[in-house]
């Protein structure tokens, strides 16, 4: 068995599988600077998009790749030379460029996906992985479905294609199928039935349909793995996939069961996903482990006085490991911008400008006027704003809304569209549903509401609220967000801002 090394490579596929994530597309500018964060965390692979999808994709691949270093930057492509010749073109002038090439080899795809018999499957494997590799020694194959495959067809797959030149195997349960005990049983066989597996770094890609993914990444690499994908929050297609933060933490907190390392800078987990929510849309279940906003609150009585008389009692992790800074007071009022700035970096924003830093200032300032305490959540949703700042075709420029349990909520805006003021009011069911009433006849817009969700982004009644809302408009799936301390304007921010993306990829790419 030839597992020469305990560091288990992190292959992040957040910006690829988690965009898969019903309605968490990303913009150009939006994957650039999670790559940059990804970087951050310290992982190993990043893969960046699926540049044949489309000129958008490609775009952010090439952009991704030509410009970030320290990583490898992957690209996926299908099982075909048009496929791998485009994600080559996307990633040549990269650092570390890795092509990532997959093809199916259960049964059930080959009989109706593709229509191919198992030596056509095999015979297309190897010629591609051969074609990938004249470009770049780094090379992945991908068996899709491969849990519910022949296991032997799979070894006789996996032997031809580290011939061919591929350095990397995965073996995905694309479809969340597999059971810890079976995964990692399947794992050893592999290991056994592969005579030159010893060429190649064995990988996971697990899809969290039954909740399983954790468990089964853990149960592979105690089987002897040394390659898993993941996504930072679980995100990606259906239920997502392995939720990279959980197999990280499992690491580090039973050293005792899992003999392996890994390079991942825990604190940067926190800030990761915070801006993977707030980029996709898609807000943390509060329960989920190691981010969910509760997965370090403790309500009992009982755990609390535990908690206050050693924190090890209910605590396995230590929030800190992760980055969680919450509930630390920084700043008020009164705080100066040498305090904002230094607090700035320690969140681990080392990288605004001049201008940013001015702007998160003001912002800052603005806050200060209507909120006493300033916490480490508001400085962060502040930054966020304007790290991922949109051009405003559509600027909020006043509201003001009447509401009550016996009176009729009407909601008064006032917007500049493209530097021309607008205004007006319509009464709604509510105060919120009055305001987006308002701005889509001043805007002129029928976007349809999908979802809508408020969430306070630190306790106390003058906390300020965040809303995320997705909006389709015609084919497109749009997600917005906003925060203010008055929540139907933190609504009116996100729908506006939803409005701008709409208008931003209509002129971008995705
Ligand atoms: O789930 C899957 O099989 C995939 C492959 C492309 C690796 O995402
Ligand atoms: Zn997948």
């Amino acid at each position: 068995m030839p597992i020469d090394t305990d560091k288990i490579i992190f292959f992040d596929t957040t910006l690829r599988d988690g965009e898969q994530s019903p309605g968490a597309t990303m913009n150009m500018q939006e994957k650039f600077r999670l790559a940059q964060q990804l970087v951050k965390l310290n992982v190993d692979v990043i893969e960046a998009g699926f540049p044949i999808a489309s000129a958008g994709d490609f775009d952010c691949v090439k952009n991704i790749a030509d410009n970030t270093n320290g990583v490898q930057i992957a690209g996926l492509a299908r099982a075909n030379k048009n496929d791998i010749d485009t994600a080559w073109d996307a990633l040549k002038n990269g650092e570390n460029p890795r092509i990532h090439t997959f093809l199916a080899t259960s049964d059930i795809h080959l009989k109706y996906k593709l229509k191919m018999t198992r030596d056509e499957v095999l015979e297309l494997a190897v010629a591609s992985v051969k074609h990938a590799a004249k470009y770049t020694s780094n090379v992945e194959f991908s068996a899709e479905d491969a849990t519910r495959s022949d296991l032997d067809f799979v070894c006789k797959v996996f032997s031809a294609v580290i011939a061919a030149g591929a350095t990397t195997l995965n073996f995905p349960d694309t479809t969340g199928y597999a059971m810890p005990d079976e995964f990692g049983a399947q794992i050893a066989y592999l290991f056994a039935n592969i005579p030159n597996i010893d060429k190649a770094v064995l990988s996971v890609h697990c899809h969290n349909d039954l909740g399983l993914a954790m468990a089964n990444s853990l149960a592979a690499i105690k089987a002897g793995v040394r390659q898993v994908e993941s996504t930072i929050n679980g995100i990606g297609e259906r239920a997502g996939n392995t939720a990279m933060e959980e197999v990280v933490m499992g690491i580090k907190t039973r050293p005792d069961i899992h003999k392996v390392t890994t390079d991942i800078v825990t604190e940067q987990i926190h800030p990761t996903s915070r801006m993977v929510s707030t980029i996709t849309g898609m807000m943390v279940q509060p329960n989920k482990a190691i981010v969910g906003a509760n997965a370090f609150a403790h309500e009992s009585g009982i755990h609390q006085d535990g908690i206050l008389k050693e924190r090890t009692t209910y605590e396995i992790m230590n929030p800190k490991d992760i980055g969680l800074t919450s509930g630390s007071l920084v700043l008020g009022k009164h705080s100066g911008r040498h305090a904002l700035k230094d607090r700035i970096a320690s969140l681990g924003y080392d990288d605004l400008s001049a201008d940013q830093l001015q702007q998160v200032f003001a912002r800052f300032k603005d806050l200060a006027d209507v909120k006493k305490d300033i916490f480490d959540e508001d400085i962060e949703a502040i930054i966020m704003d304007i790290i991922f700042a949109i051009p405003e075709t559509y600027k909020l420029i006043s509201l003001g809304a009447m509401s009550g349990n016996k009176t009729m909520p009407v909601t008064g805006v006032k917007l500049s569209v493209n530097g021309e003021e607008r205004e007006g009011a319509l009464i709604g069911v509510g105060p919120i549903d009055a305001a987006f009433k308002t701005i889509a006849q001043i805007t002129n817009t029928t976007s349809k509401l999908l979802y809508f969700a408020v969430s306070s982004i630190t306790g106390g009644t003058d906390a300020q609220g965040e809303v995320m809302v997705r909006l389709q408009q015609g084919d497109k799936i749009i997600v917005g967000q906003g925060a203010d301390p008055d929540i139907i304007t933190a609504a009116a921010k996100a729908y506006i801002n939803g409005l701008n993306r709409a208008v931003y990829l209509e002129t971008k790419h995705k």
